[in-house]
């Protein structure tokens, strides 16, 4: 069976990147005319991009030009429907958001873009590559600067071992704190009392806490199983479902969310697809194409 990725290169500027992302993750590493494989993830002096050989096309991510810049300029600021499904509003500060799907970063930069700072969490190596990429070169561009100094910031993990970790560190502060029940063992408190998560801000209010850690908002937006022809499916999608498959785990990954949120976790959905799980959603907000599944954990 014809193997999926190799990486690709076309000089030798780009060959020592090629090189080393192979090495470390474990791909085949060859000039771009020797590729045989479906995809590639082909560096350039310019950039680094995905393609596809088999249909033809290559993308890469561009925050400067192209359709998120000008989402970014004519995209509907506050009043989109994402921006409403995170909670932004006037008058009050934009939340820090944990974008625990990164993807492309499509969603997480209009995010940035209307204020918010962000962690992008993405487990594929070869997106995260991309991300990267595109982030480097956009660097010199004035307003993308001021994003990220606000906060965009990218960690390669699975965002079910990230938020977990995170789960335990708040339990293992709330450890420290001697509880009732480590005193009074048969005695029955009311879990309310004691919630599953306590945040070190809470505990230790002097100590300032990068509010990145414990986020005002996890984002999600997962891959769903694809039932139209492929013909009507984007680019950018055909390709990530080329690599990825989809995302079997979405459920364990809600559940860890809705822990670990400070406000509220938000899940991108396809209209008139079904919920994530049996927890049901406190509200929904639509678009033409999209549903914004809102859980409020704290309004
Ligand atoms: C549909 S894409 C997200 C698209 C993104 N919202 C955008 O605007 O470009 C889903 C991405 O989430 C990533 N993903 C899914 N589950 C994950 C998990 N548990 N941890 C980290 N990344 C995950 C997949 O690898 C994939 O790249």
């Amino acid at each position: 069976m014809k193997s999926l990725l190799s990486i690709s290169y076309n000089s030798d500027a780009s060959k020592s990147r090629a090189t080393e992302f192979a090495k470390t993750h474990g791909y085949p590493c060859v000039a771009d005319t020797e590729v045989t494989t479906t995809l590639k993830l082909h560096y350039t002096d310019d950039k680094v991009e995905l393609c596809d050989l088999e249909k033809e096309f290559c993308i890469d991510i561009d925050f400067i030009a192209g359709n998120l810049a000008h989402r970014q300029q004519y995209g509907g600021g506050r009043g989109q429907s994402i921006a409403k499904a995170i909670g932004l509003k006037q008058g009050l500060a934009p939340p820090s958001v944990l974008d625990a799907t990164a993807g492309l970063a499509k969603d997480a930069y209009v995010l940035a873009c209307l204020g918010c700072r962000l962690t992008l969490l993405e487990r594929s190596p070869v997106i995260v590559e991309l991300i990267n990429d595109a982030i480097e070169r956009a660097k010199e561009n004035e307003h993308f600067q001021k994003i990220i100094d606000r906060g965009f910031n990218v960690i390669a993990n699975s965002s079910i071992d990230y938020l977990t970790e995170l789960f335990q560190k708040s339990k293992d502060n709330l450890a420290k704190k001697r509880l009732p029940e480590d005193i009074y063992p048969d005695v029955i408190y009311p879990d309310v009392i004691y919630p599953d998560v306590i945040y070190p801000d809470v505990i230790y209010p002097d100590v300032i806490y990068p509010d990145v850690i414990y986020p005002d908002v996890i984002y999600l937006d997962p891959m769903y199983p694809d039932r139209k022809k492929s013909a009507s499916v984007k680019k950018n999608m055909q390709i990530l479902q080329t690599l990825l498959g989809k995302d079997e785990d979405t459920e364990e990954l809600l559940n860890i969310a809705l822990k670990v949120a400070k406000k509220r976790v938000v899940v991108k959905r396809p209209k008139g697809a079904e919920n994530l799980s049996s927890i049901k959603p406190t509200y929904q907000v639509n678009s033409k194409k999209t549903r914004y599944d809102v859980y409020i954990i704290k309004s």
